[in-house]
Formats: C-alpha cells, structure tokens, sequence
C-alpha cells in the first residue's frame, strides 16, 4: 500500500512548457502605459533623482520616446505638464490655456502618432501655487464644485487638443459627471474617460510630486481632505460605483501593489476595465533595492506587473512599461 500522494501540483511546475500551459495570466505590452512628464523648450531634458531612468522632456524628445515606445507595443502614454512658477496661480489659470504645455503636447503627440493612445491627467496641482489639486479657501480647503468649473475647461482644453482618454486624479465629488455632460454637449462623444475613482492619500506619492515639482509648495502637506483613507476599501468600492454611474468608461485604483486587495474587488465587484497605477514611490524603491543589489531588477520588474494582472488588473500605469515591454519582446 502506497502513501504516496496522487495529487502532484508539482508535476505541472516541472517543465518551461506545462508552466506555460497552465499559467491563469499573461502580461503583455498592451497591459502598459507609461506615465511621461513635460518640459517647455527644445532639445530639453531633466533627470528626476529620485525616479532614475525617468527624465522630464521637452516636446521633441518625447516624440522620439514616443516611436520607441509604439514600437514596443504599448498602447497609450498618461502625460503630465511640469509648469514653471510663474505660471502657476491661485486659480490655476493655466490649466485650460489652449496653447499651454499639456495641450501643446497632445496636438503634437495626435498629429505625429495617432494611433499612440494618449491620457491627459485632469487635476490641477501642476497649475496651482500651493500645489493642491484644486482651488482652495483661506483655510487651506479644497473647495469641491468650484474646483469642478475649473476641471472642465481644463478637460474641454484636453478633448479639443485631441486626447484619447481623459484621468481625472483630482477626486472631487461628482466631476465625473460633470465632466461627461461637458463632453456630451460639446460633441466630444468619444473621448473616453478613466477616472482615479480610487485614489488614495498616499505617502507613495513623494517622487511624483518633485518631478512635477510640486513637492516643495504644497499647502498644508497632505490632500487627506479629498484623497482616500489607506484604511478604507468599502468606501472604495462606493467611490468606483458612483464613477461608473457619472460614467466612467475605466476605473483605475492607485497607488498600485499596497492596494491590489482593492484591485481585486473592484474587477470582481464590477468588471468593468480596471487599471492600477504602480506609482512613483513603488518605482523609486524597487530602484533603490535593484541599485543595492538586493532584488534581481529585471525578473522583480515583470513579477511585481504581473501580479496586477492576476489580481484583475486590465492594464497597469507604470514607470517600468519600457523596460517591461523590452524584457517581453526579449522572452
Ligand atoms: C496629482 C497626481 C499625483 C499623481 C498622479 N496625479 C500626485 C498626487 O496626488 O499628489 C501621482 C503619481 C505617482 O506618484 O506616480 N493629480
């Protein structure tokens, strides 16, 4: 009589071709989109310190990243404007200029690459002095509907310009809505929109912030107020349901890998696209341990996607999609 087990998972791990054959998710470059940051000027670019590998860039340079990166397979690009001083204001004016940065970069990006999908971030920390996402009162508040007014010029700016897909990061109650009824009535029927409908009040948010260089002005430290609790998931799921209802066509929930329980009930609860965003922080500290020799970079950047994808992820904005796309095309 035999006490050997007849049930061995092990037997479908012993070989490249059956793990091939039973693995339950793939990434893909199509799962990829890369956040890239802009510069004014010509020939320009800028290392940000604490995201090596990434680089602010003025338009040109990022139009010949942009063929690189449609060669690579990845679909689209979310783009954020790095905005002088002096053209930020109280009432981040410059966020709906028609000929300002972001919107600059969008007309070039759509008439030299159209079919390079391209987000626009709708929020306005790059534009306003004190660097919150919105307009505040004399206590520091970040006044929702007022705010709003502003969000939807800066999102009509965006369609007109020609982006693809619209990313409010803002989290202002209801602009979702808003922002589709502007859309609907100025013609702009297909401009989709992927709403930050879970993002929470993130201390992974720092490297971002210098590279947009919003960091040092930030009014009052933290966006607590608008931004969601870490403790909270149920609430999450709230907040996903009421951009899906104002409609939304994607959800993202962001940060990325602390937050893949809420990636997870999302895409369960609602199945609708469903995107992460593996943010600046994550990128700087996986790079500080490939930089120490602690992690093994290129094996720990494909883990660290893929398991965004097993837990339900459709797609997973990360500062890794370049390299990631180069080690899938090398595979
Ligand atoms: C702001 C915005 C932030 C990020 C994207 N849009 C920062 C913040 O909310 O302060 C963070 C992205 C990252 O950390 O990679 N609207």
């Amino acid at each position: 009589m035999s006490s050997y087990p007849y049930s061995r998972p092990r037997r479908l791990r012993r070989t490249e071709f059956f793990r091939r054959m039973v693995a339950e998710s793939q990434l893909t470059p199509a799962d990829l989109i890369y956040p890239m940051f802009v510069l004014e000027g010509k020939n320009r670019s800028e290392s940000v310190p604490s995201m090596p590998g990434v680089e602010r860039l003025s338009i040109d340079l990022l139009l010949r990243q942009a063929e690189q990166l449609l060669a690579l397979g990845i679909p689209s690009i979310a783009l954020f404007p790095v905005i002088p001083s002096d053209l930020k204001n109280d009432a981040a004016s410059e966020a709906y200029n028609n000929d300002g940065l972001a919107q600059k970069t969008i007309r070039a990006l759509k008439e030299t690459f159209p079919e390079l999908g391209v987000m626009s971030d709708v929020a306005l920390d790059p534009f306003t002095s004190h660097g919150q996402d919105g307009l505040i009162d004399d206590d520091g508040y970040v006044l929702n509907d007022a705010t709003i007014e502003v969000l939807e010029r800066q999102a009509l700016s965006h369609a007109q310009a020609g982006a693809d897909i619209l990313g409010p990061s803002d989290m202002m109650d209801g602009r979702i809505g808003v922002l589709r009824e502007t859309l609907e009535t100025e013609g702009h029927h297909n401009t989709c929109i992927m709403s930050y409908a879970a993002k929470y009040a993130s201390s992974y948010y720092g490297p971002f912030r210098d590279a947009v260089g919003s960091a040092n002005n930030l009014k009052g430290g933290n966006k607590r107020s608008y931004q969601m609790d870490p403790a909270n998931s149920e609430e999450a799921l709230r907040e996903i349901a009421m951009d899906i209802d104002e409609g939304a066509d994607m959800v993202m929930v962001k940060p990325g890998m602390p937050y893949l329980d809420v990636v997870q009930r999302c895409k369960a609860e609602f199945g609708v696209p469903t995107f992460a965003y593996q943010v600046s922080g994550e990128y700087a500290m996986h790079h500080a341990a490939f930089a120490n020799g602690w992690l093994e970079k290129d094996a720990v950047i494909l883990e660290s996607l893929l398991a965004f994808k097993r837990a339900g992820a459709d797609g997973i904005l990360t500062y890794f999609a370049k390299d990631a796309a180069e080690l899938l095309a090398d595979n």
